[in-house]
């Protein structure tokens, strides 16, 4: 153990990064550095930063916010919490800012992220991360988690690696380490298909759960990326303790099955961050998610129609400036309609 603080950094603090960041600064031995907007830091300097899971809530207010990326400059462990458009640009800026032993660890969906971060900082620096939670900003300065999950890191023997384990346990974060996170990634992202699916509707996480028509949709979309992730040999992680080839037949059994087999807890403001980007008149990361299916599919000879059409629908409403809110019957047709050539 050093005796200093473990400083950690937090390279794009929306809601996944001012969630997991806030609870941090929580810990013994932590200072935390939030990088965001203006809006954050002046709502935090104003009121602190306001974290909360369930019943817990905590007003954090031993947190620095910062604009610009130059302020990780003595950061130990930077958690790179941008959407994954702009990892490339944060990695560059990374690179000259960092000290050569700091590490970065990346909390975003997707499967690309890791490999963009460690193309520019080199492997040894970069931990992949699996955020299994849905968080969401309730104003600039309250990150609050909206189902349960856990955060999953790749387990590194590493000075500063080990203290980051510590830290998010001390600060109420339920986190498990894993040799080979990549299983566990993809199943990640199999689940973040949906995401498209709760863009479009602009149904909360909840209605999509309970709606046996928005559930036929979740089950045919998921099977269509299982088949290309297992056709691409890619192993994957189980899913709440199901195997994954499972989730798409239980989400056609009737909803009270499937809520007590999935055991959720989802919070009835839960959206994805699909959804908040779409409302936000954002582009989102559906190139990333459904995109990287379709793209999987294309190396290995095969076609992925239900999230190609995904990928055209969510890039129509991006165009269009906000979700179409379709119905679960209006959706199935859209699903297979095809793009005029
Ligand atoms: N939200 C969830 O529930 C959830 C769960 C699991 C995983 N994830 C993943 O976690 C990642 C982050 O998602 P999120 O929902 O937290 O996104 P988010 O709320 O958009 O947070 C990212 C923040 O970083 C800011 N930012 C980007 N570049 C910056 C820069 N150079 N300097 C300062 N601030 C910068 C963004 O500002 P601007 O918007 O102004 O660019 C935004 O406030 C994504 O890959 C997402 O898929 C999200």
């Amino acid at each position: 153990m050093s005796g200093a603080p473990l400083r950690v950094g937090v390279m794009g603090a929306g809601a996944v990064g001012a969630y997991v960041g806030g609870w941090l600064a929580t810990a013994p031995e932590v200072e935390v550095l939030l990088v965001g907007r203006q809006r954050l830091a002046d709502a935090v300097a104003a009121e602190g930063l306001v974290v909360s899971q369930g019943a817990r809530e905590e007003r954090v207010r031993q947190v620095q916010v910062a604009t610009a990326a130059a302020a990780l400059a003595e950061s130990d462990v930077v958690l790179c919490c941008v959407k994954s458009r702009d990892t490339e640009a944060v990695a560059k800026e990374l690179t000259e800012i960092l000290r050569p032993e700091a590490l970065v660890v990346s909390l975003q969906n997707g499967v690309r992220n890791p490999a963009t971060l460690r193309a520019a900082l080199g492997a040894e620096r970069v931990l992949a991360g699996v955020v299994g939670f849905n968080a969401v900003l309730r104003s600039a300065h309250e990150a609050r988690q909206t189902t349960d999950g856990d955060l999953e890191l790749e387990q590194r023997e590493h000075e500063s690696a080990r203290r980051l384990y510590a830290a998010l346990r001390a600060g109420g974060l339920s986190l498990t380490t894993h040799r080979d996170l990549a299983p566990r990634q993809w199943s990640k992202l199999l689940i973040n298909l949906s995401n498209a699916v709760s863009a479009l509707s602009g149904a909360p996480t909840k209605e999509l759960l309970v709606q046996a028509g928005y559930r036929r949709i979740l089950a045919a979309v998921l099977r269509e990326g299982i088949g290309v992730a297992r056709a691409a040999g890619q192993p994957l992680a189980r899913l709440r303790g199901l195997p994954v080839g499972a989730v798409p037949m239980l989400l056609r059994a009737p909803s009270w099955i499937v809520r007590l087999a999935l055991g959720l807890k989802v919070d009835p403001k839960a959206r994805s961050s699909m959804a908040q980007d779409l409302e936000r008149g954002r582009p989102t990361e559906v190139a990333y998610l459904n995109g990287e299916i379709v793209r999987l599919a294309a190396e290995h000879g095969a076609t992925a129609p239900l999230n190609q059409r995904l990928v055209e629908l969510i890039r129509a409403a991006e165009a269009a400036g906000g979700s179409p809110s379709l119905g679960p019957e209006a959706f199935w047709t859209a699903l297979h309609e095809r793009e005029d050539p």
